[in-house]
């Protein structure tokens, strides 16, 4: 199962951006802890990020094409875009958003989500471990939702 982590503007920031909101960890950490996460999952986790919202619309239409599976921050442009909420709609592959803060428990600018309404679900508010949760749940999709999965030889 190949599943895409696609991150938005700003997140390249990571580490050095408001990490009292954010934390501490680098983009770059993130997605070493979820390539591991992955290939205990027997999963491949490619890591994509861009600044840029057209980008990022192509980013999700590759996903359509060469994955089973997204997960996607699209920061900001989450409460701006109408075309990669369009994107999202446009592929038959589960796209499921995260977010490292709660949205819902900051401006009122960040409750609104275009592309809650067009994803499989939302994880936020977990730091990093939001993207983790969202990889688990790939990964008991796979498993046809009864199977346990296993990590580190545990089954959870
Ligand atoms: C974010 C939340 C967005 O509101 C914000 O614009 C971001 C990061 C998050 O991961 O908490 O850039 O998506």
């Amino acid at each position: 199962m190949r599943i895409m982590v696609i991150n938005g503007p700003n997140l390249n920031l990571l580490g050095q951006r408001e990490p009292g909101i954010y934390g501490d960890q680098t983009l770059g950490w993130i997605e070493g802890e979820l390539r591991d996460l992955g290939s205990e999952l027997g999963m491949v986790v490619e890591c994509l990020q861009s600044n840029h919202e057209g980008e990022l619309v192509d980013l999700v239409q590759r996903g359509g094409r060469q994955s089973q599976g997204i997960v996607l921050n699209a920061g900001a442009y989450t409460h701006t875009s109408i075309a990669l909420r369009d994107a999202v709609a446009a592929i038959a592959v589960p796209v499921v958003e995260v977010h490292l803060s709660n949205p819902a428990a900051r401006e009122s600018f960040r409750h609104v989500s275009y592309l809650a309404g067009v994803c499989a679900g939302s994880i936020s508010g977990f730091g990093w471990q939001s993207y983790a949760l969202a990889l688990l749940w790939f990964a008991r999709q796979a498993g046809g939702g009864t199977c346990k999965t296993m990590v580190e030889g545990q089954a959870i």
